[in-house]
């Protein structure tokens, strides 16, 4: 069965609730013909607005992080019941920017993948090598781990309901692109992965997306490659035109 395309914003920290409903109301219309799946992720004080506004379209909305625990003492965090009665349906968990700057860790990854399958939210799982770990080989390694220890004790039917998002740190934010034959590698790479954790009919249903500076000049060579079934955008995702863009690749 052919695997649909989910292509995914990522707004990370930027736009107000002002600035949100204008960008969605501008996109709307232009993604309306999308073949491919649609969802933007938006930071948490933005997504019962974006449900709203997004309603009865094509757009799915989706948070930027989700707390392990089911409630009680955790300040700062936000639950799965939460994001759901806000209208999220996708999740983006262990983003490159949380290993980095808030000691997100294959374990907490984890935890969070486990919460938000048990409660129905979709997950969209990253990762990624660093400048110095792929210069340095170990790009299979990292990611391997990261795979492992990341999705450790799933059921193959939760695997299949997981999208994995390979965005190599090195190419986020920085308008350096991963070549089409780079990214291509390292998603059937993590396929690969993704057989032995499960089993290949399994990982032939996941859905692998890239992501790291993927825009309207780029998406189409990437698309076209067999393994890479669609896109998670930052930049280019708080831009209708540019979003819209990279959505209507076929076109
Ligand atoms: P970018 O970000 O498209 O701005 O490189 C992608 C991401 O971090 O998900």
């Amino acid at each position: 069965m052919a695997r649909k395309p989910i292509i995914a914003g990522n707004w990370k920290m930027n736009m107000t609730k002002v600035e949100a409903t204008a960008l969605i109301e501008e996109l709307k219309p232009l993604v309306v013909g999308a073949k491919c799946e649609v969802a933007i992720c938006v930071p948490y004080t933005d997504i019962e607005t974006a449900a709203a506004l997004c309603k009865g379209t094509n757009i799915k909305v989706g948070a930027e992080n989700v707390a392990w625990a089911e409630k009680g003492a955790f300040t700062g965090e936000i639950s799965a019941d939460m994001l759901l009665e806000a209208g999220a349906e996708y999740v983006i968990i262990g983003h490159s920017e949380r290993r980095q700057y808030f000691g997100e860790t294959n374990e907490s990854v984890n935890k969070r993948l486990k919460t938000a399958l048990a409660k129905g939210l979709k997950p969209i799982v990253c990762v990624g090598e660093t400048l110095d770990q792929r210069e340095k080989n170990r790009t299979k390694s990292v990611i391997r781990k990261q795979l492992v220890e990341g999705l450790a004790d799933l059921t193959a039917e939760d695997v299949a309901k997981v999208v994995i998002a390979y965005e190599p740190v090195w190419a986020i934010g920085t308008g350096k692109t991963a070549t089409s034959e780079q990214a291509e590698e390292t998603i059937k790479f993590c396929r690969n992965v993704l057989a032995k954790i499960a089993d290949r009919k399994t990982a032939n249903k996941v859905r692998i997306q890239y992501g790291g500076s993927m825009n309207p000049k780029n998406v189409k060579e990437l698309m076209a490659q067999k393994d890479i079934d669609g896109g998670l955008i930052g930049g280019a995702s708080l831009k209708a035109v540019d979003f819209s863009q990279v959505v209507n690749y076929q076109d």
